[in-house]
Formats: C-alpha cells, sequence, structure tokens
C-alpha cells in the first residue's frame, strides 16, 4: 500500500464506517414502506435470505475488488482487466449522478429537523407544508447547499479524521435515536372517531406477521424484486462506494467477518425503521396511511402522525429528523469519498481540491433538481410506468439502469474473465475461514447474473 494512502485506523473503523454509509435514507423511509406493501412478513424473510446471499455476494465482491486493487472505482477494474473501462467509468458516473438529489433530500431533511426544533411541528403538519417548500425557489437550495457543505466538511478532514471519526460520533447517538422511538412507537395507543382503538403492537403484528391470503406467483415475483433492488440500494453496492473503502482497509482485517457485520447492522436497522415507522402510522392513520411512500411517507404522513401525539409529538419529531440527519449525512459522505477518491487517483489532484471541485459540480445538479418542484417543473413517464420530475429520472438512471449493469460487469470480471480464486484468495489471505464459500462462487457466477438481468429488464419495462 502506498503511504500516502489514507486508510481507517482499523477493523472497527471499516465496519462502522461501511455500515454509516449503507444505513441511510434507504432504510429509513424505502424499507418500511415496502415492507408495509409487500405482505409484511413475506418481504422480511425474501429480504433476509437475499441479503445473506445476494447482497453477501455483491459487497464482499467489491470490498475485496478494493482491498486487492488499492484503486479507487475509476482504476480499480481496469487493474483486473485492462477491458473493464466502461465498468470504471459507470461506478464513477452513478455516485456524481446520486450525490446531488441525495443532497436535495438531505435538505428537506434538514428543514424539517429545524422546524420541529423551532416549535413549529403544528405547521409542518399542515396540507401543503411539504409541497409549499419544495415548490419555493430559494429555501431548498439554500438547504441543499448546507447539507452539501456538511458533507464536504467532513470529507476533506480525510478517511481516519473526517469519515471514520464522523461516523464513530454520529453512530452511537442514531442508534440510541431509533431505539428511543421505537419503544415509544410499540406503546402508543389510540382510539379514532368512530371508536375503533389501534395500538403499537397491532401494527408490529402487520409488518412481521407474513399475510399469505392474498399471495401468488405474481406478489411473489413483485416482492422479489423488490427485496433485490432496496438490497443494491440498501447496502451502497455499485457505486463505487465499497471498492473506495475496501482500498482504505487494513491487510490484517478479517474480511468475511467485517462484511458479516456489516449486512448484520444494515438489515438490523432497517428493521427496526420498520418497528418504528408502521405502528406509528397504523396507529393514528390506519392501513391506509401506511400507503404513502418515499417524500409522501416521511414529509407528510409522520409529521401528521407526531401533531396526532399531542405535546409530546413536537419533541419525538425533532428525535426523528435529528435522527434521519445522521444517516443520511454519513451516507452521503461516502458518496462524496467514492468521487474524490476516483479524482485524486486517476487525476493525481489534492483531496481538498478533488472536493470542491465535486462540490461544485454537486451544487450546480443539486440547484436544477430543487428547481425541478418549482420554475422547471415538468412531468416525465419513465420506462417502467412511473410519473417524476427531475429527482426521479437521474434515480431510475442510476439505481435501476446503471447499477444492474455495474454489478453484472463484476460479477462477470470476478466470476468468469479472471478466476473466483483470485478474490477468494484475497478474502482469505490471513487464513480467515470463509463459511458462505460455496454460495459466493455460485451466487457470483449463475444466480447474481441472472437476479441483476431481471431488475434491468423490469427496469425497462419489459418484465
Ligand atoms: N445506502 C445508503 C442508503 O440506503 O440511503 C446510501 C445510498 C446508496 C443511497 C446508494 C442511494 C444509493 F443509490
Amino acid at each position: 500500500m502506498s503511504s500516502s494512502r489514507n486508510s481507517f485506523t482499523g477493523t472497527l473503523g471499516f465496519v462502522i464506517a461501511a455500515a454509516a454509509s449503507a444505513v441511510g435514507l434507504g432504510n429509513i423511509w424505502r424499507f418500511p414502506f415496502l415492507a408495509a406493501r409487500d405482505g409484511g412478513g413475506i418481504f422480511l424473510l425474501t429480504y433476509l435470505i437475499l441479503a445473506l446471499t445476494f447482497g453477501f455476494t455483491l459487497l464482499t465482491s467489491e470490498v475485496a475488488i478494493g482491498r486487492m486493487t488499492r484503486k479507487s472505482p475509476l482504476t480499480a477494474y481496469t487493474s483486473i482487466n485492462k477491458n473493464a473501462r466502461p465498468i470504471c467509468i459507470m461506478a464513477c458516473v452513478i455516485p456524481i449522478i446520486i450525490l446531488p438529489y441525495y443532497c436535495a433530500i438531505g435538505g428537506w431533511v434538514l428543514k424539517y429537523f429545524i422546524s420541529f426544533l423551532s416549535g413549529q411541528a403544528e405547521r409542518a403538519a399542515e396540507e401543503g407544508y411539504f409541497t409549499g417548500f419544495i415548490s419555493d425557489v430559494s429555501s431548498p437550495i439554500i438547504m441543499m447547499a448546507i447539507f452539501l457543505a456538511i458533507t464536504m466538511s467532513v470529507v476533506i478532514l480525510g478517511v481516519d479524521k473526517g469519515i471514520e471519526k464522523f461516523s464513530k460520533l454520529a453512530m452511537p447517538f442514531l442508534i440510541l435515536l431509533i431505539l428511543i422511538i421505537c419503544i415509544f412507537s410499540l406503546t402508543l395507543s389510540h382510539t379514532d372517531e368512530s371508536g375503533t382503538v389501534r395500538t403499537g403492537m397491532e401494527g408490529l403484528r402487520i409488518l412481521f406477521i407474513p399475510d399469505f391470503s392474498s399471495l401468488t406467483f405474481q406478489s411473489l415475483m413483485n416482492t422479489l424484486m423488490d427485496a433485490m433492488g432496496q438490497l443494491f440500494y440498501s447496502l451502497s453496492i455499485a457505486m463505487g462506494i465499497m471498492i473506495a473503502y475496501g482500498s482504505y482497509m487494513r491487510d490484517d482485517t478479517n474480511l468475511p467477518k467485517a462484511i458479516g457485520q456489516i449486512e448484520i447492522f444494515d438489515t438490523a436497522i432497517a428493521f427496526l425503521a420498520g418497528i418504528m415507522i408502521i405502528p406509528a402510522v397504523y396507529v393514528f392513520m390506519g392501513k391506509e396511511g401506511m400507503e404513502a411512500s418515499g417524500p409522501g411517507l416521511m414529509f407528510v404522513t409522520l409529521p401528521r402522525v407526531f401533531s396526532q401525539m399531542g405535546r409530546i409529538g413536537a419533541f419525538i419529531g425533532c428525535l426523528f429528523f435529528a435522527m434521519v440527519l445522521f444517516a443520511a449525512t454519513t451516507s452521503s459522505v461516502s458518496i462524496l469519498e467514492a468521487i474524490v477518491s476516483s479524482f485524486v487517483d486517476r487525476f493525481g489532484i489534492e483531496r481538498k481540491k478533488a472536493v470542491m471541485l465535486e462540490g461544485v459540480i454537486c451544487f450546480a445538479l443539486g440547484t436544477l433538481v430543487c428547481l425541478g418542484y418549482n420554475l422547471l417543473y415538468f412531468e416525465y413517464t419513465l420506462p417502467n410506468g412511473a410519473v417524476g420530475q427531475l429527482l426521479d429520472i437521474m434515480d431510475y438512471v442510476s439505481n435501476n439502469l446503471m447499477m444492474p449493469l455495474v454489478s453484472i460487469g463484476t460479477c462477470i470480471l470476478v466470476g468468469w474473465v479472471t478466476n473466483p480464486d483470485k478474490i477468494i484468495g484475497e478474502i482469505t489471505k490471513n487464513g480467515e475461514s470463509f463459511n458462505r464459500k460455496t454460495v459466493f462462487v455460485v451466487m457470483l457466477r449463475y444466480i447474481a447474473p441472472v437476479m441483476l438481468f431481471a431488475i434491468l429488464i423490469k427496469a425497462l419495462g419489459l418484465l
């Protein structure tokens, strides 16, 4: 390893930073909604099985490629095979597309945190508050810029003194806040106007107990697709982050063990987010309230739930948005680091300059994303049938098209072009036991590419 290359201080530093990257907006608003929509327990079970096989294989491959090559996403794949240039370029472009809209949403979270902190919980729950905010020209841009500036200031400090330190500080708070809100959510009880009493524990049952009554082959396929897509998003794979983080990992780190810990952590937080959100929404809004997704769930439904809780709701809401802010910042930091590492490695520029350069690009694209809800508003129907604005198009192109392509490329490169033994040699280079070796090889060579291809053709509206 070159002495000038940044590195994590040890195994714990790597695991915390990678877990902090994985735990983000995806866990908090996407996972609970998918779980509620896709039959509760059935989705959870499918997700768990896929996390331990499909997610594990892709995550392990990327971290191992990073450590083996000691290169950034823009250069790592080509040092394994010269023809892998398209994968390198895509793996670098994906985070450049994602960061601006992630920061735009980070700005929305910041706005809500400030609103709750300054005693405006009631206003935040009013009809039209969210639409009013995003259709304003300047304030979403200002919030996005503040969120981006926080992200940049962490990455400028480097891998160990910036990212690792920040993650070690933020993650305990995040866990504590999630646990407090979970306990609160489970102990809720509410009687609505018709006299129906709904409790948090009933909501928990809806989340966990599989609903087989409406199970069909088609619905099982949809659940499988949703779970695979969510794993991609949630584990921060196929976008260069885990390659960059792997390249900062120490040689003596037990790689399979570290990957296992990241998986457990990310999945546990997603499940806890479900326990935190679904019972609370169910208690105050009934089953219909659980149908809102994405921005609707976090910025419209939840503030209403908090306002229904009475005076304590303003406090719980404040804790909730503080927690989401921690989760979103530690993830955006990792997205920026993936880009910066590529700029530093490929063009030989200093970290500070690379951060500034990407900061300018991100600010420009992020401004367009924010203006997509007002001055530049348009509606576009995507190939998968969803209708969206600029943010949705960027999310679609990166997550639904480019990320599966990068992962298919990774599987072919590691599983077929070079021998999987090469990567297994890296994974077990300190004599570590690699219990899921057979799962890893079979997944990498046969099953994962087929699954990824299915995600891709579904995204294109062909399935
Ligand atoms: N894994 C993080 C999350 O779940 O929010 C960060 C992230 C990675 C977000 C990749 C989006 C994405 F496409």
